[in-house]
C-alpha cells in the first residue's frame, strides 16, 4: 500500500537557483515563490544564509524573504550553516530553518568547510535556538548514497549522520543524493538507515537528477512508505560544490507521476508548469522538466 497523499516541498528557489551563474533578481525569486503557492505547494525553500563569497545568488536572501506575500497554510523555509545565518535568517521569520550536513567527509569540507563532527557543533547552537523560537528544525544529509570526492557512500554513513541530527534535536531529515547517483535499491536502503532515528512522518528524500534516476528513486521511496520529497520547478538547479550535478527531480514530472498513480499532492500542474515557463523565461532556456515539455509542444 503505497501513501495516498504526498507532501512535496520546492526547493527550486533555493536550490534550483544557488548555482546560476547570472544574477537573478529578488523580484523575480519572489514572483517564483507567489507562483508556487498559486500552484498549491504548501512548503517552499525559498532562500539561504550562507556566506555570499561562497554562494552570490543567495545574497539577497533577507530581501526575498521580505517580499514573499506569505499564504496561511504556507511554510517557508531557509538555510541556516551556523548560527551567524540562523541570527540572519530569524529576523526574516521563517518557518522552518534547515541544517545540512554531509554523510561523506569531503563533502562536508567542501561545501560548509568543516568535518561532519565540526557542523554538528555548529548547528547545536542553531537548534536550539530555533526550537526554543518555535522554528521547526529539518536536517538535510547530503552525499546519501554518492559523493564525488569519496563515491560510494555506504547507508552506515547516514545512519550516524541521522542518529547525531536526532541527538541535536533535529526533527526531520532529508535524505539527500547530491549527485543524482542513486538507484532504487540503493535509495531504499540509505532510507532505511535514517529511519532507525526518525520515524517515517519525518523523513523525506531529496532527489538530483543527475542520471536520471529520480523519478524511480522517487518510487522507490513511496514503497519504503516516504510521502515527503523535495523537488525543484522545472528541474532548476545544482549544488555548487558538487560538479556537474544537475537540478533536483522536476516538480512537474513528479506531480505528474504522483497523479497518474491516483495520489493526491493538492499540486495544479497546469499552474506549476506556468511557475516553471516563468522561470525558465527569465533564465533564457527552456524547463528542464520533461512532462512540461511533453505537454507544452501539445
Ligand atoms: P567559513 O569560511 O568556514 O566560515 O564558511 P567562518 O565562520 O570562518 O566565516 C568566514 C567568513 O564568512 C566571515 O566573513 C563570516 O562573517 C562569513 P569575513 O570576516 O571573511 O568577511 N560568514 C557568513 N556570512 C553570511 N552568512 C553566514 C556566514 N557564516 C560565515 N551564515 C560557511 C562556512 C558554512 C559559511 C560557508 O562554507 C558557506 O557559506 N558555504 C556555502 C554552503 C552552501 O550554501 N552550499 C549549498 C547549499 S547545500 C546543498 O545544496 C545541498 C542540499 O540541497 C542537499 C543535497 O542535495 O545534498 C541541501
Ligand atoms: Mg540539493
Amino acid at each position: 500500500q503505497l501513501p495516498q497523499h504526498v507532501k512535496l516541498v520546492d526547493v527550486g528557489p533555493r536550490d534550483g537557483l544557488q548555482n546560476e551563474k547570472q544574477a537573478v533578481p529578488a523580484a523575480v525569486k519572489i514572483e517564483l515563490v507567489q507562483r508556487l503557492q498559486d500552484a498549491g505547494l504548501t512548503e517552499i525553500e525559498v532562500t539561504s544564509f550562507v556566506s555570499p563569497k561562497w554562494v552570490p545568488q543567495m545574497a539577497d536572501n533577507a530581501e526575498v524573504m521580505a517580499g514573499i506575500q506569505r499564504k496561511p497554510g504556507v511554510r517557508y523555509s531557509v538555510l541556516t550553516p551556523n548560527l551567524q545565518g540562523y541570527e540572519a535568517a530569524v529576523k526574516t521569520r521563517p518557518d522552518e530553518i534547515v541544517v545540512f550536513a554531509a554523510a561523506s567527509e569531503a563533502f562536508s569540507q567542501k561545501n560548509i568547510n568543516c568535518s561532519i563532527a565540526q557542523s554538528m557543533e555548529r548547528f547545536r547552537p542553531v537548534v536550539q535556538a530555533a526550537l526554543a523560537a518555535g522554528i521547526a528544525v529539518r536536517g538535510a544529509i547530503s552525499c546519501a548514497v554518492g559523493c564525488p570526492y569519496e563515491g560510494e557512500i555506504a547507508p552506515e554513513r547516514v545512519e550516524l549522520v541521522a542518529r547525531l541530527m536526532r541527538e541535536l534535536g533535529v526533527q526531520h531529515v532529508g535524505v539527500a543524493d547530491t549527485i543524482g547517483v542513486g538507484t532504487p535499491r540503493k535509495v531504499q536502503r540509505a532510507l532505511e538507515a535514517a529511519l532507525k532515528h526518525y520515524d517515517i512522518n519525518q523523513v523525506s528524500g531529496h532527489f538530483h537528477d543527475t542520471y536520471g534516476q529520480a523519478l524511480a528513486n522517487t518510487l522507490a521511496s513511496l514503497e519504503v512508505g516516504i510521502w515527503q520529497f523535495d523537488t525543484s520547478v522545472a528541474g532548476l538547479g545544482g549544488c555548487p560544490y558538487a560538479k556537474g550535478a544537475t537540478g533536483n527531480v522536476a516538480t512537474e514530472d513528479v506531480v505528474y507521476m504522483l497523479h497518474g498513480m491516483g495520489i493526491s499532492t493538492g499540486i495544479d500542474l497546469d499552474r506549476l508548469m506556468d511557475a516553471g515557463q516563468f522561470i525558465s523565461d527569465a533564465l533564457g532556456r527552456k524547463p528542464h522538466s520533461r512532462v512540461s515539455n511533453a505537454l507544452m509542444a501539445k
